[in-house]
């Protein structure tokens, strides 16, 4: 089939580099010329498993192209996903400005029947201002025959660091199409592209365009309500001398509940859940509804970093004036280079406002440059002379009076501990995603605090 993708983002690359290995021509069109360029020399601006060999094979193959040429994009499709960002606006909602560029161009440039098949992350109710925007700029053009087209829903669910897997392996393909012969159309063609993981299994979720936009937002959200829920059920176990490690166990065997996405810690960060759950929280309230517990979910979440750099200075008696701590993690996630919302973030800055010297270690983050790119220079600028950026973990840890755990990253795990509290000025661990056994760390001579572990007092 022939494929385009708007946007070189996330999703968008993820998209077009599995599309073509599964054997469709796939256009890329991206805005930015600069990143074009690098892709056809095999460069990949995101860190993603697996992603640059499939780019890479694809590109040789002559199955994958990158072009910024919106035009071509449009004339070479059947189906055409769009991919590009939505970022937050400062209300909370969802900034659609590239979307409906996209469906303009699209309307300014169709010449044969398209499916218009939209990938990003958008409110309800915007596949029909797509669908407005292509039919606003068709008719300007006053064609003698006007093409059909369709616009269809089809959210995403890939994860940061497992996105090719996901996508080749997915646990289900949702697609909303419109009523009427479009409609159907759209769904036969969206079937076709598909049909490679349905062999032994049918995947598809078809359902209406609404439901489907709909869906993509009640996944994440139930996703982090989990989480938040844990949060406070972590804060409870805390205050009552429980350990929420062990009541994980217990009800994560409930098949009902399930062991996923019932850990415990910093709260969720990254592109897609805080972006997500501020969303459908301002779509509520702009059709009249208020979720209530979506808007607890938020809160719990807000609080989790300031709620754990509490207890940090609880220790050092309210004050980290000449103290130094070691921060292992900064990344949203492990397997990832991205630090969007990450919970390392607001540790950092509380950290430093207490009065402490921050020895810092990630395998992918080196600077403040890199874990902050998006913040006002002045702020990296006030940080700069507090924050030190170490290259292993024990050299972050030399010294401090400290460690601070904020990302799960593998080589946290098992770390040499007695060579760790040597490292250590004084031998005290937060844990901000239980990596360890309580019991385990106080028999190796370490003052250890994780999240829920019963030692809020
Ligand atoms: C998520 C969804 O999983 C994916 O389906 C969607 O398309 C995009 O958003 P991603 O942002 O890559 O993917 O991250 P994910 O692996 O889901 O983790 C989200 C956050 O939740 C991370 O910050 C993680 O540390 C946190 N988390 C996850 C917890 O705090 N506890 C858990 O039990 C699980």
């Amino acid at each position: 089939m022939k494929i385009t993708i708007v946007g070189a983002g996330y999703v968008g690359l993820v998209s077009s580099a599995c599309f073509a290995e599964l054997g469709n021509h796939v256009v890329c069109v991206e805005r930015d010329g600069a990143r074009v360029a690098q892709l056809h020399e095999g460069i990949v601006p995101i860190h993603e498993p697996g992603l640059p060999e499939l780019i890479a094979r694809n590109l040789a193959a002559g199955r994958l192209a990158f072009t910024t040429d919106l035009a071509q994009g449009v004339r070479h499709a059947q189906l055409l996903f769009i991919a590009v960002g939505t970022p937050m606006a400062q209300d909370g909602s969802a900034d659609l400005s590239q979307v409906l560029e996209v469906a303009r161009a699209v309307g300014r440039h169709l010449s044969r029947f398209l499916v218009v098949a939209n990938k990003s992350t958008v409110p309800v109710g915007t596949a029909q201002q797509v669908h407005s925007a292509i039919a606003h700029e068709l008719a300007a053009r006053r064609l003698a025959r006007v093409p059909a087209f369709a616009v269809a829903s089809n959210p995403e669910f890939l994860k940061e660091g497992a996105a090719v897997e996901d996508f080749m392996r997915p646990d289900r393909v949702v697609i909303g199409v419109p009523p009427g012969s479009a409609g159907t159309r759209a769904e036969s063609l969206l079937r076709r592209a598909y049909a490679p993981f349905n062999r032994n299994h049918e995947r598809m979720v078809v359902m209406d365009v609404k439901s489907a936009e709909l869906t993509k937002y009640a996944a994440n959200t139930l996703l982090a309500t989990k989480i938040s829920f844990m949060n406070d059920m972590a804060a409870l176990a805390d205050a009552l001398g429980a350990d929420i490690e062990q009541v994980r166990r217990g009800i994560g065997s409930d098949r009902r509940i399930g062991y996923d996405f019932i850990y415990a810690g910093l709260g969720y960060g990254g592109s897609c859940f805080p972006k997500d759950v501020a969303a459908i929280c301002h779509t509520a309230r702009a059709a009249g509804e208020r979720l209530r517990v979506v808007e607890a979910v938020q809160a719990v979440n807000a609080g989790q970093p300031a709620r754990f750099a509490e207890r940090v200075l609880r220790h050092f008696g309210g004050s980290l004036e000449g103290r130094t701590i070691a921060l292992w993690g900064l990344t949203f996630k492990p397997g990832t280079d991205d630090v969007r919302e990450a919970p390392s973030r607001a540790i950092v800055r509380a950290l430093v406002a207490a009065g402490a010297q921050v020895q810092a270690h990630d395998p992918l983050v080196h600077s403040l440059d890199q874990l902050m790119p998006d913040e006002p220079a002045a702020q990296r600028v006030r940080l700069e002379p507090h924050v030190r950026f170490c290259a292993d973990p024990l050299a972050a840890a030399r010294g401090a009076d400290a460690l601070v755990i904020a990302t799960e990253w593998k080589i946290y795990r098992s770390p040499d501990l007695p060579a760790l509290r040597r490292a250590l000025r004084a031998p005290v661990v937060f844990d901000g995603r239980n990596l360890f056994d309580p019991q385990d760390m106080a028999r190796a001579g370490f003052i250890y605090q994780g999240v829920g572990r019963g030692q809020e007092r």
